[in-house]
């Protein structure tokens, strides 16, 4: 269960966030949960979380581990920061920051050579999914990008379905939908790295998830765990897709 906060909360705000959700998830031996901050409130949240099983994760990654990339943040300083996770490639990145298949690639690969578990998104937008090219979209992002990866380096990457339609406008995927979409990323996986990588990979769906489509979403099978934007803002509210 992993919260995208984007470019929300201050270090001072991170520090508030966490001192309401540990005692809220104190019990949540069932999953995984991970936070992901904006890079400056990385530092607050390892501390903030320190002693509890809630893992932090940055939202980018650069591909090299140094140099002359103004603004870029590098693997090695992310986990310096105390961070084991990072979101790559998300629609925002790619919509808004040129972020491409092959740019994806770099940062992921980046991120496994410096230790992160990186969550690996995709996802068509609303046009390709009115032209029924939603397959089509979701092969090229995995063709053109993840199937750069080596078969041990794939086995420690989740992907995460975000249909881009879905992120903030409160219109969620069906469970089917994003179920039917699950089964073409797993089938996709299979046919690379062979079915057992294909089974044991982890996909989580993004998009519009809130503490009451979480269950259903969560009752499909291909589901394996959420990515959350807004809903994860608020402590009550992402504990109680945590808890679901
Ligand atoms: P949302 O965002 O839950 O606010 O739709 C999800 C995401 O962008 O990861």
């Amino acid at each position: 269960m992993a919260g995208n906060w984007k470019m929300y909360k201050t270090p001072a705000e991170t520090t508030a966030f966490f001192q309401k959700f540990r005692p809220l998830v104190e019990n949540s031996g069932h999953c995984e949960i991970v936070v992901c901050p904006a890079f400056l409130s990385l530092a607050a949240a390892v501390e903030a979380a320190k002693g509890s099983t809630i893992r932090v994760g940055a939202q980018n990654v650069a591909w090299a581990k140094e140099g002359a990339f103004t603004g870029e943040v590098s693997g090695p300083m992310i986990r310096a920061a105390g961070a084991t996770h990072v979101i790559v490639g998300h629609s925002e990145r790619r919509q808004y920051f040129g972020e491409t298949d092959q740019t994806v690639l770099k940062r992921t690969q980046a991120a496994l050579e410096s230790g992160l578990a990186p969550i690996v998104c995709v996802g068509e937008c609303l046009e390709d999914r009115e032209r029924d090219r939603t397959e089509a979209v979701l092969e090229r992002q995995f063709l053109q990008g993840i199937a750069g990866l080596t078969e041990h380096r794939f086995a420690n990457i989740a992907i995460a379905y975000e249909p881009v339609w879905a992120i903030g406008t409160g219109k969620t995927a069906t469970p089917e939908i994003a179920a039917d979409a699950h089964r073409a990323i797993r089938a996709q996986a299979a046919a690379k790295y062979g079915k057992t990588a294909g089974g044991s990979l982890r996909i989580l769906y993004g998009g519009s998830v809130k503490p009451d489509n979480v269950q259903s979403l969560m009752a499909q099978p291909e589901i394996d765990g959420v990515l959350v934007g807004g809903a994860s803002l608020d402590p009550v509210s992402f504990a109680s897709i945590v808890n679901f």
